[in-house]
């Protein structure tokens, strides 16, 4: 397959001053803020390994301000460090501190740069050549010689680090990135159905409009949904009270969005229909009349049932975003059966996202789904047709670079 874009195979990294933008946004328990799966950060490992004879520099970002999992970049870099990197940690982004430590980067060492999203100009999503102005790359790029996006789970956000520095120096992408593409690309070109896809997790208010264009795509037979996306969608018909509104962002617009698509969609859109609550402190399966206004933590049993089913037969299946608030592991019972579920299936199967995906490889089904993506949003965008931010800005630089 030939790929639109540029990659490690058409530049020369060996002594070369290399600035690495990466997805190794993890799984973060709430509490203790201790990160609970590294499966994105072991996915970076083939392009790091393979720069070996360059000056690395890797920018990331994880969470987002305000959110349970905004933390620094320190633990991912003690994990590097685990994983047998030379590497340390700089807490400033593009200020003086961090300039003078991206200076006395050496061959064969790797510096990570604090959490881009602790700099506002970040969190602003543009063209590339708008983002380009920001502070963060017209600080950062005089310093290098080379852009590599290896930053999948994040392809189909367009800001400063993913798709700025691709106008200013010559940019090619990452082996994770070359891999999901061509990965993603052939499991879509299949024309077999049924086609299920598996929708899940928070961040409800993305989702549902992506979930609109990708059904607009008439790809989809079937969208399973769970978690708050799910709740959305209940709330949405009536079926559970406004009340269970309150962990989902974004919902006023989002529940509109609902609306429309329930009336569009009536026979696709595939809701739960019973519920898994948190009462005294334990699991409590139940209709949703019986939730008396506890904690909606899971998908029921007659749900998870039906769900298993309809993936069985599914020709493919694309899941993304657990079905219930699987960090609890009482709540991690609907999301479980759902993976065994497309363990089980006999067509193509991705699970996609750093929670499911994750979950997929803890509990041991990595070699029983055609591929685990570590995009999640970035995986359902691509499954829309419409071309990935990340890769527009490859496919300019490429240009430019010719
Ligand atoms: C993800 O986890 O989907 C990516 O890291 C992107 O994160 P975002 O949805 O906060 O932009």
């Amino acid at each position: 397959m030939k790929l639109s874009f540029k990659t490690l195979d058409d530049v020369e990294t060996k002594g070369r001053r290399v600035l690495v933008r990466v997805d190794i946004n993890c799984s973060v328990d709430p509490d203790t803020k201790k990160i609970t799966d590294d499966s994105r950060i072991d996915a970076i490992v083939p392009t790091l390994k393979e720069l070996s004879k360059s000056k690395v520099v890797l920018m990331a970002h994880q969470g987002r301000p305000g959110s349970n999992d905004f933390i620094s970049l320190e633990q991912h870099t003690k994990i590097l460090q685990e994983l047998r990197f030379n590497v340390s940690f700089v807490d400033d982004i593009f200020g003086e501190k961090a300039k003078a430590a991206i200076e006395k980067v050496q061959v064969g060492e790797i510096l990570v740069l604090q959490n881009v999203r602790m700099f506002e100009g970040e969190l602003k999503k543009a063209p590339p050549d708008e983002v380009a102005k920001e502070a963060i790359v017209q600080e950062l790029y005089p310093l290098f010689d080379l852009f590599v996006n290896d930053a999948f789970g994040a392809a189909h956000r367009s800001q400063a680090s993913l798709v700025g520095f691709t106008t200013v120096l010559p940019s090619v992408a990452g082996r994770l990135v070359e891999k999901e593409i061509r990965i993603l690309t052939e499991a879509t070109a299949t024309e077999k159905h049924p086609w299920i896809l598996v929708f899940g997790g928070a961040k409800v208010a993305g989702k549902v409009k992506t979930l609109g264009k990708l059904l607009t795509t008439g790809r989809v037979d079937n969208a399973l949904l769970g978690g708050l996306l799910g709740q959305l969608f209940l709330i949405a018909k009536g079926l559970i009270p406004t009340e269970y509104s309150a962990p989902i962002k974004g919902f006023e617009s989002a529940v509109e969005t609902a609306k429309e698509l329930l009336e569009k969609y009536p026979d696709i859109l595939v809701l739960p229909q019973d519920a898994a609550i948190e009462r005294d402190g334990k699991r409590v399966e139940c209709a949703f009349h019986e939730m008396d206004g506890d904690p909606f933590f899971d998908i029921g049993p007659a749900t998870a049932t039906k769900y298993m089913q309809m993936i069985r037969g599914a020709a493919v299946v694309f899941a993304n975003g657990p079905m219930g608030l699987f960090e609890k592991k009482p709540f991690a019972t609907g999301t479980k059966c759902v993976l065994n579920a497309i363990a089980e299936c006999e067509g193509v199967t991705v699970v996609g996202g750093g929670h499911m995906g994750a979950m997929a490889i803890n509990e041991g089904f990595a070699d029983r789904v055609s591929h685990i993506s570590t995009g999640g949003g970035a995986t359902i965008n691509f499954l829309t047709g419409k071309k990935l931010d990340l890769m527009v800005a490859l496919e300019e630089a490429a240009r430019r670079m010719v």
